[in-house]
This record gives structure tokens, sequence and C-alpha cells, in this order.
């Protein structure tokens, strides 16, 4: 048997009739951008946020993008982030012409590491995008105390895996000026297509993000500033009203499951599970163990029929795009070590008992075979 990376039709195998039903009252409304059902999204979103504002917008992305263009960065600027992402958070950078500054991840967490933060600050530092990697918070109280001590640097969470997320009693997503979600169809609650969402406790803000992302329109037809298209169909805002209700016992759903890899994985040579900081609430976005010969653990995993995936093979200051920095191998090791040793294993609300012990059974074959 087969056990898949993730099975969406598992996941909403409970709701297709709800789904279809939204579908069918979008379609007689004849309203599909940015109506109704956007409004209640934004204010759900608001409310899992703190109280803080939420705009719906096309993609995580452009949540990203947005936010950046409401900061008013460009190429004048720098913009501090991690080099163990998804390529989206510096490519939003690169499209203002901005220049990526990385910070290299603390090796349990996967995330920035804030003690290697001060010493990139510059005078033209102007943000600093921490990102919430495989739904493991940041250490945001440290960050944002950092960032205070610099005059004029926001923080700009992306929030894209790890929504509903939570440390020191916090939710991910409050503790910096800004943040991204999206709601791509693999992340812990995804839409049926392309969707995302800006989220900040600042007035001016989220009015510029509600104007940039409607082609700069104060009002119809009055273009104040350049921006660009990025409203969320309310097809997808419809079916995000149903999914977002089911996001906590999701979690709790994934925390249980990666609680039960933790227990079979504990005493497996050469497998390392992993840790949680203290105070932390982890989403599991992914269940990332680290491995040695990874890239032959995960062939023969998948050769087995176990759906291991590598989220990211290649840390992102040695991609091609981004090798005008001139960064050279060794600059940043701890994500490089990260990119040669991660690997993830299946993890999604409906994945059963038997299919974990599937899972751990054949890596531990392997494991044997391999070390
Ligand atoms: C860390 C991170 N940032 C940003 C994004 C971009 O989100 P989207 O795919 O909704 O544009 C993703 C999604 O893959 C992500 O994982």
């Amino acid at each position: 048997m087969r056990v898949p990376p993730l099975d969406l039709a598992r996941v909403h195998a409970g709701m297709e009739n709800e789904l279809k039903e939204a579908a069918a009252r979008v379609i007689s409304s004849g309203r599909y951008v940015s109506g109704d059902e956007n409004a209640a999204l934004e204010r759900t979103l608001a409310e899992m946020h703190e109280g803080q504002h939420a705009v719906a917008v096309n993609s995580g992305t452009d949540a990203l993008l947005l936010g950046l263009m409401a900061a008013g960065v460009g190429p004048e600027h720098e913009v501090i982030t991690t080099p163990f992402t998804f390529f989206a958070t510096v490519e939003c950078i690169l499209a203002l012409g901005a220049k990526p500054v990385f910070v290299d991840i603390d090796p349990e967490s996967f995330c920035l590491n804030p003690e290697l933060l001060e010493r990139v600050f510059t005078l033209k530092s102007r943000v600093v995008i921490p990102v919430h990697l495989y739904g493991h918070p940041c250490d945001m109280q440290r960050i944002v105390e950092l960032a205070g001590q610099e005059s004029g640097v926001m923080v700009f969470e992306d929030s894209a895996q790890a929504i509903g997320a939570k440390t020191g009693g916090g939710t991910v997503g409050t503790f910096g000026d800004m943040a991204a979600l999206s709601f791509y169809p693999t992340k812990n609650v995804g839409a049926l297509g392309d969707a995302g969402a800006f989220v900040t406790r600042y007035d001016n803000l989220v009015e510029a993000v509600r104007m940039l992302r409607n082609h700069g329109q104060s009002a119809r037809y009055q273009h104040d500033t350049r921006g660009i298209n990025s409203r969320m169909d309310e097809l997808q805002a419809a079916f995000l009203n149903i999914k977002l209700k089911h996001v906590r016992k999701w979690n709790e759903g994934r925390r249980a499951l990666a609680a039960r890899y933790d227990e079979l994985l504990a005493d497996m040579p050469g497998v390392i599970t992993p840790p949680v900081k203290p105070g932390c609430e982890h989403t599991y976005h992914q269940y990332t163990i680290r491995v040695p010969n990874r890239d032959e653990v995960q062939r023969r995993l998948n050769e087995a029929g176990i759906g291991a995936m590598v989220h990211y093979p290649t840390p992102l200051h040695l991609c091609k795009a981004l090798s005008h920095l001139g960064h050279a191998e060794g600059s940043f090791p701890e994500a490089e070590r990260a990119a040669r040793e991660v690997l993830c294993l299946p993890i999604f609300p409906g994945l059963t008992a038997d299919e974990q012990a599937q899972v751990v059974t054949a890596l531990r074959k392997i494991m044997e075979k391999t070390l």
C-alpha cells in the first residue's frame, strides 16, 4: 500500500457537500470577486489573529509582496531573511529591487537564528522576514526586540506554513508589524486554488494593502499609486470560510501524528526527529526528520511507496536566481546542512496509525541498510 505525502481528497471527504453548496451559492450570487465571502473571511482571520486587520489577497506570495510595497521597500533597501525557506519569501524582495540579506538558521527549529541577526543590520535595513518554517514558530520575542533597537526596521512574519501556531502564548502572525498567510491547497488550511492573506495591527498598512491589491485605487478609477491585481475570488473565500472552522482540530490532529512519529522513531539509529522549542505550539505543516545519506533514503522510501519529500534541497543563497549576491558554499552552514539532511514524512489529517507504522517500518529497514 502506498502512503501519499498528502491526500486532499481525504481531507475534504467529510465536507464535500458543504463545499459544493458553497460553490453553487457563489455561482448564483453573480458576485465573484471581493464580495460577502471575502468580508466574512477577513473577519474570521482578524479574530484568529487577536483582533488585528486581515486583507484577503490572491496568494501568500502576493501578501508578502504587497506588505513590502506598503512598507515602502525599494532598491535602496535591504531585507533580512533566512536562506532556508521557499523561494517566494525572497522573490518578493527581488521584485522590488531590494537586496536580500541572509541570516543562518537555528538547527533545531529550522528558523532564522536571532543570535546572528544583530550583526547584519545596516542603515539600509528596512524589514526582517522571519519564516515559521514547517509550522515551527520563530523566536519572535527576541526578533521583535532586536529589530526594535534599530530605527525604522519592521518585522514581517512569513506565516505561510504556520497558521494557528503559537509561541509564548501568542499567535504567530501577531508579533511583528505585518504577516503573510498562504492558503495554497497543500497548506494546513488550503483553498481549492491560490489564495492568501495579509495581517497587520496598523490602520495605515491595512489601507495601503487594500488599495495596492486593487490597482492602487482609493475609489473606482482613482488610482493613487501603482498597485497590482491581487483580489481574492469569492469561490476561494467561500471554501476557506468552511475549511477554517476545522483549523484547530486539524492542527491538534497533526500534533498527535507528530507525537506518534516521535515515539516510533525515538530509538531509530541515524534519525533525528524535529525538536520543539519551549513554549512553542508547532503546527507540523511538515514533519521533518534529519538523516544521513538523505537522497538515497528518500529514493528507497519512494520506491517502497512512501511519499517522503524534501523541502528544500537547495538553500536560497546557492540558487541561480541569487548568484548576483555572490554567496559561496559555506556562507550559511546550517542552512546548507539542513538542505542536505531534511526529509519530510507524510503528515495530514486522516493519515492512519497503520500508514504511520508502514512509514516507520520502511524507514527502519532502509536505515539498517544505508547506515
Ligand atoms: C514559506 C512560504 N512563504 C511563502 C509562500 C508563498 O505562498 P503561495 O504559494 O500562497 O504564494 C509559501 C508557499 O508555498 C511558503 O511555503
